[in-house]
């Protein structure tokens, strides 16, 4: 028996519907791929275990002071930038992700994420003057660190730090080092301006 008429448009309804679907996949993936090559460093978020051990070691370095201005360096989906804001209501937490999709994710979540507010950028984090940060975090790689070096560092301010999760610098021995044995990157490299 031939089907009815009703029943094969909702049949090549729901085909379009999902090669359609499939095609944004492959874009989306495609894209960010392409940005992830481009950039260097693929947008794995960090851990859990170590979000908190940098948290922490905020909180003891600068012992409850209030207003601290924090940077995540290549923020990706945001979820750091989202611990950071819950963490302490006083600290402004700036973001910045070059990356056009987890830029939008992380900016969308951002938008309503009313109750810890923090903020996201789009651009080249090398691009961005450091001189009022209190911390800067990185989860990047050992070609963004050497740059982190020549471009960053000599422009914060004395008293300031920065965390490395991962990738210690070359040139310069760590003032601290965190191991966070249960996360992908076991250590977070901490320098003292
Ligand atoms: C490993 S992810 C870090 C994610 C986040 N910081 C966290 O801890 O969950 C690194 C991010 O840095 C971004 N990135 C790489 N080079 C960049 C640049 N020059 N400017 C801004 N973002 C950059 C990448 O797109 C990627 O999303």
């Amino acid at each position: 028996m031939l089907p009815s008429i009703k029943y094969q448009f909702f049949g090549d309804a729901i085909e379009i519907a999902l090669s359609v679907f499939m095609l944004c996949i492959v874009i989306l993936v495609l894209t960010n791929t392409i940005y992830a090559t481009i950039y260097k460093v693929a947008n794995m978020p960090s851990a859990p275990q170590t979000r908190h051990a940098i948290i922490k070691d905020i909180q003891n370095r600068f012992m409850s002071r209030p207003d601290l201005l924090i940077y995540d360096l290549g923020s990706g989906w945001g979820g750091l930038c989202r611990k950071l804001a819950a963490a302490d209501p006083s600290y402004t937490v700036k973001g910045f992700e070059i990356s056009i999709i987890p830029y939008c994710v992380s900016k969308l979540m951002q938008m309503v994420s009313l109750r810890h507010p923090y903020f996201i950028s789009r651009g080249d984090l090398f691009t961005v003057n450091m001189n009022d940060a209190d911390v800067v975090i990185c989860y990047l790689s050992p070609y963004h660190m050497d740059r982190v070096a020549l471009e960053i560092i000599p422009h914060m301010k004395s008293g300031s730090i920065l965390y490395s999760q991962g990738f210690p610098l070359h040139e310069r021995k760590a003032d601290d080092v965190i191991n966070v044995p249960l996360s992908i990157e076991k250590k977070i490299y901490r320098y003292d301006m």
